[in-house]
């Protein structure tokens, strides 16, 4: 602060010679109850809908500020709920978002597609998709939702409509991909190399119309995932990776995620299974389907049980968790594949000499996968 009290207020230029270096002020891990959150989606039935047609409540971190709300700086968590024969307004955002059914059933529209969701199906929203749910069932629909809003509200740049004309998506009618004949970044031509290191000159009309991947609204049936996850409950204390899958979205390619910002895992971990502490700038969100465990994180012990949500790797904060006595059945939301795309994954796995890789632009960590099957064999 003394320095930057030198630099003279009337400009607009500052001199970085005297700039104390940047302190992150990285926030601690935080538990939001399960009864809390039962509680309050409970008080959401009564009453009406927002102007969306939503009926959520924000899981928020104390270290949130208004008016960007989210349980890690990046990550907006929402729990909703809507009634039988509710509908909520046709939603369009370039924010991407991550879903999971916790009761009940509901029709989900997302751009052009339609899906039938139930208890545990989980999909993505790509951004610019309109989305809508409606209740054609009996009981109420609740859900999670996690979202990379918070990112765009900081950048200023989160666009929302609500009833937008068009629902968006290559195959949703709208006017995504909507162009015909031979596409302007052809006709200027492709990149020119320069020098012998590789750096080239690339047309304007490349930066207007890049190569894209279609970015589609996938669904993750949870009769489809569930089968699975006992491949990797069987893995045992020792193994130094994570007994988990990632719902895996091929649109985010080599970002591994599930949406263009974040990868969902779901982790199965069998009793008292202690992970390894490690730390990674990506920030983590667990929520817990089943079981009960503990998590150290920077130093301090967090218990938590099935319901609970919680920021539970702040980023670059040591941690690691361990399981209870019937082990647990973890969702995890990490902003992973935003990471990749902006070079920044730093990613620590043995904090006493371990190197600090930078994963997904140099090859990364490995793990006993091979012994463990082997003694897993014999
Ligand atoms: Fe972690």
């Amino acid at each position: 602060m003394s320095a930057a009290a030198q630099i003279p207020q009337t400009h607009d230029l500052v001199d970085a010679r005297h700039l104390a270096p940047h302190r992150n002020e990285i926030w601690p891990a935080h538990l939001v109850q399960g009864a809390g959150i039962a509680r309050a989606v409970a008080a959401l039935t009564e009453g009406g809908a927002g102007l969306d047609g939503r009926r959520e409540v924000l899981a928020v971190h104390p270290s949130s500020k208004a008016p960007v709300l989210g349980l890690a700086p990046s990550t907006a968590v929402s729990f909703g709920v809507l009634l039988p024969g509710e509908r909520t307004r046709l939603r369009r955002r370039n924010a991407t978002s991550f879903t999971m059914g916790l009761g009940g059933s509901a029709v989900v529209r997302v751009g052009a597609r339609e899906l039938s969701v139930g208890l545990r199906d989980s999909w993505n929203t790509p951004g610019m998709h309109a989305e809508q749910l409606e209740n054609r069932g009996d009981q109420p629909f609740t859900y999670v939702s996690y979202s990379n809003a918070p990112l765009l509200q900081r950048l200023e740049v989160l666009f929302e409509e609500l009833d937008p004309k068009t629902s968006g998506g290559v195959s949703g009618g709208g006017e995504r991909g909507a162009g015909t004949g031979a596409r302007a970044k052809d006709v200027a031509g492709q990149a020119i190399p320069l020098g012998d290191d590789g750096s080239m000159l690339l047309p304007y009309e490349h930066l207007v119309d890049p190569d894209f991947v279609d970015s589609r609204p996938l669904l993750w049936r949870w009769e489809d995932v569930k089968p699975h996850l006992g491949l990797v409950r069987a893995l045992k204390q020792g193994y130094t990776g994570r007994p988990l899958w990632c719902l895996y979205n091929p649109a985010t390619g080599t970002r591994n995620g599930t949406t263009s910002s974040f990868f969902a895992t779901i982790a199965s971990a069998g009793p008292n299974i202690v992970g390894p502490a490690h730390r990674h700038v990506s920030s983590a969100i667990n929520f817990i389907l089943e079981g009960s465990g503990f998590s150290i994180v920077d130093g301090v012990r967090l218990e938590w049980a099935a319901g609970d949500i919680m920021l539970s790797a702040p980023g670059w904060s040591p941690h690691g968790h361990g399981m209870g006595p019937d082990g647990a059945l973890i969702l995890t939301v990490q902003d992973h594949p935003l990471h990749i795309g902006a070079e920044s994954l730093i990613w620590q796995e043995d904090l006493k000499d371990g190197p600090i890789l930078t994963l997904g632009a140099e090859r990364g960590f490995e793990t006993n996968l091979r012994q463990m099957r082997g003694e897993d064999a014999r």
